[in-house]
């Protein structure tokens, strides 16, 4: 059932330039507050003139961000490239919305799925949590694959809904999160608006739609927090979360519960355990532990208690991708409409992982062969700052209904992504003089 997806690195790569981020958005935020002041006068005076002076307005009606500007939407021109993206080649095919389409997993998965004949539409904030660049790199390679992404934050109820106007989305791939433990502790706000706020507001524009859609979503390996029993299964406890970003992606689990149970929305959460590989997300270790190898930057190694080992059950994005269209391909309808039930709905929860826990310490040594680079290492402690100790999935239940199987090790991953790290950040920039 599962069709074979071939990953992206066929796809001719953009240059893109790879700038460090130094400070904190926080700090930076702060910083350009007195700019911003001055920029959003000129601006809001502009707006003025422009609606005095322009046509009568036609599209959507003006939402609060529209008015400060920071997304455009709307128009007959948009539409049409709206439901051009959204078109499946064939009857059988999915319609599908992507949230966070420019992301890392979601912008395989817009590819994967535009391949095999689906219609695919993406939405994507476009912010700052890493570099934009990279987004908007990957923005162009989803541009000639077929895929429109519309610049815009799931909380935009009016936005959601104008899409749900144009296309008759018969599932949702959500995949827009804030993502990153460790974030959680300088801009917490920015968790709860992204993964419980905006999730909310998706489900409400979800449950009134007609049809209602059928909901396939990222949650986390990170729910799991204290459990210490491995492998980690479904029906393992995760009321022990570690850190802010696992509560909320519990929550969101416990959302899902509500509207499954009350409107009869279809929803299937998946549990990732920490994915990598080529166009991957530059805020994870192997990325940037890759980074400062090749600068000859020491990178930090955490251990545990009594030198413990800290250990991830790494999976690679090929594997990740053929989880999620087994979850999309078996999600049963909806049944709900009119936001109203009309009966009981599929209500599912897998781990998409790889049973194949792994050292960050021979992490590092692969990344070192990999590289032909020797890593400074700097062993120390962990922190308590929202990181566990190791994750390991048991991922039997994925297996019987997804078919889920990944096939990839972590040292035939890492060579794939470093092949793209190299491609897109060093040779590119090197041809660029
Ligand atoms: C994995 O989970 C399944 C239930 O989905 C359970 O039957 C099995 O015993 C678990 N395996 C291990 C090794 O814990």
């Amino acid at each position: 059932m599962l069709t074979k997806i071939s990953h992206l690195d066929n796809l001719p790569s953009t240059p893109g330039k790879f700038k460090p981020d130094k400070s904190s958005p926080y700090i930076n935020r702060l910083r350009s507050q007195s700019k911003l002041i001055l920029w959003s006068s000129f601006f809001a005076a502009f707006t003025l003139l422009f609606y005095l002076f322009s046509t009568p307005f036609v599209g959507p009606p003006t939402s609060s961000r529209r008015a400060l500007g920071s997304d455009s939407w709307g128009g007959r021109d948009w539409e049409r490239r709206v439901s051009r993206s959204a078109r499946r080649r064939s009857e059988s095919g999915l319609t599908v919305l992507v949230t966070g389409a420019a992301g890392f997993v979601g912008t395989h998965i817009s590819v994967a799925l535009k391949r095999r004949g689906d219609g695919v539409l993406g939405v994507d904030s476009f912010n700052h949590y890493y570099d934009p660049n990279l987004k908007r790199a990957r923005q162009r390679l989803l541009d000639r694959a077929g895929v429109f992404v519309v610049e815009g934050d799931i909380n935009d109820a009016s936005l959601l809904q104008k899409l749900f106007d144009v296309v008759a989305f018969t599932h949702v791939m959500h995949l827009a999160a804030q993502a990153g433990v460790r974030y959680a502790m300088q801009n917490p706000g920015s968790y709860v608006h992204s993964n419980i706020a905006g999730f909310v507001n998706l489900l409400e524009v979800c449950k009134s739609a007609n049809p209602q859609p059928s909901i396939v979503w990222a949650s986390s390996s990170s729910v799991y927090g204290l459990n210490s029993k491995v492998p980690f299964s479904e029906k393992d406890r995760t009321d022990q979360p570690a850190s802010l970003y696992a509560a909320t992606k519990k929550a969101g689990e416990e959302i899902a519960h509500t509207y499954n149970h009350i409107y009869g929305l279809s929803i299937t959460g998946l549990r990732f355990f920490t994915v990598y590989g080529p166009w991957g997300r530059p805020d994870m270790a192997y990325f940037f532990f890759t980074k400062d190898i090749l600068k000859g930057k020491p990178i930090k190694i955490f251990e545990a208690a009594n030198h413990g080992a800290v250990a991830r059950d790494f999976t690679y994005i090929d594997d990740i991708v053929k989880g999620c269209l087994g979850a999309l391909d078996t999600a049963k309808k909806s049944t709900g409409s009119g936001g109203k039930k009309k009966g009981p709905a599929q209500l599912r929860v897998f781990n998409l992982g790889n049973t194949a826990p792994v050292p960050v310490t021979e992490l590092v040594s692969i990344l070192e062969k990999l590289l032909k680079v020797r890593a400074k290492r700097l062993v120390l402690p962990m922190p308590r700052n929202g990181d566990v100790r190791f994750t390991h999935a048991n991922i039997s239940l994925a297996h019987r209904e997804l078919g889920y199987r990944p096939t990839t090790n972590l040292e035939t991953g890492l060579k794939k992504f470093v092949r793209w790290y190299l491609d897109y950040y060093v040779e590119k920039k090197k041809s660029a003089w």
